[in-house]
């Protein structure tokens, strides 16, 4: 397994926010971590990415308060659970967050090149945004815009196209389709699956679970903190339960 955690437990003062979590993702695989508002998806990448606990130290003796955070985490064979933020992302687990913001002020080509801070190898660097770009040609066409004018859609595929830019080992891909429209939302995903496609570790997080079902190999169900329910899309698919509380089917 690329990504193993084993009893994540994540309490917000009294607030339980993750609750006993368990779960992997194996290596070339797009695994899907879904569920409603509030169910804790962002705060499992936060914390399998160091920042909570990043948020922990920082927060430590002021008003916010105690952050507790128990369980395992495994990446790529080694313990990754204290491990400072930084090393985790030098490891290869590249978190592409939620609302896609890219520096707004910044062309998309310097956008790209802020994604790669951590690659010092000039040849490598061209590489890899030679790869960027065949995967996503609008970005190349767009190389000297302004990010800040480029359309919803056009934002995240610069913010998945920056996480890219490390050759991610794992990429962790927090609600790409929140706020676009349908067709976008199709070009959205169809560009993940290409990445998958071409040898990419995926795991996807997302409020669409309709959507998320027709691409992912393995998924996960959380509601309230908890995994509710795991399995391949047919087998979650075929549950009536599941159809009538997430799929509104
Ligand atoms: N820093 C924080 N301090 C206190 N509570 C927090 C903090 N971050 C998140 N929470 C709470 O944890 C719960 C889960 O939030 P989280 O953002 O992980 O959910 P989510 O599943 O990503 O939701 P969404 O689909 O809306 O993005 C929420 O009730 C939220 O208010
Ligand atoms: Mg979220």
């Amino acid at each position: 397994m690329l990504l193993e955690v084993k009893n994540l437990t994540v309490s917000y003062d009294t607030a339980m926010i993750l609750n006993d979590v368990s779960m992997s993702v194996e290596s070339g695989k797009l695994v899907s971590l879904v569920g409603p508002n509030g169910a804790g998806k962002s705060t499992f990448i936060r914390t399998i990415t160091g920042l909570v606990r990043w948020e922990r130290e920082t927060l430590k003796g002021t008003r916010y308060g105690d952050i507790k955070i128990e369980g395992e985490i495994t990446f790529n064979g080694e313990r990754i659970d204290k491990l400072p933020a930084h090393d985790i992302v030098k490891r290869g687990l590249i978190h592409c967050p939620e609302r896609r913001r890219p520096f707004t002020e910044m062309s998309v080509f310097e956008n790209l090149m802020a994604g790669a801070y951590l690659i010092s190898d000039k040849k490598q660097l061209h590489h890899n945004l030679d790869d960027v770009y065949s995967i996503f040609p609008v970005l190349k066409e767009r190389s000297s815009q302004i990010s800040g004018t480029l359309s919803g859609g056009e934002q995240q595929m610069l913010a998945i196209g920056r996480s890219l830019m490390v050759k991610p080992l794992l990429l962790c891909i927090d609600e790409p389709s929140t706020g676009l429209a349908p067709q976008i939302k199709q070009l959205v995903f169809d560009k993940i699956k290409e990445i998958q496609a071409l040898g990419m570790t995926i795991l996807l997080v997302e409020q669409d679970v309709s959507m998320t079902f027709t691409m992912a190999d393995y998924n996960y169900i959380l509601s309230h903190g908890k995994i509710v329910s795991k399995g391949s899309s047919e087998d979650l698919l075929k549950d009536e339960t599941i159809r009538q509380s997430y799929l509104g089917l």
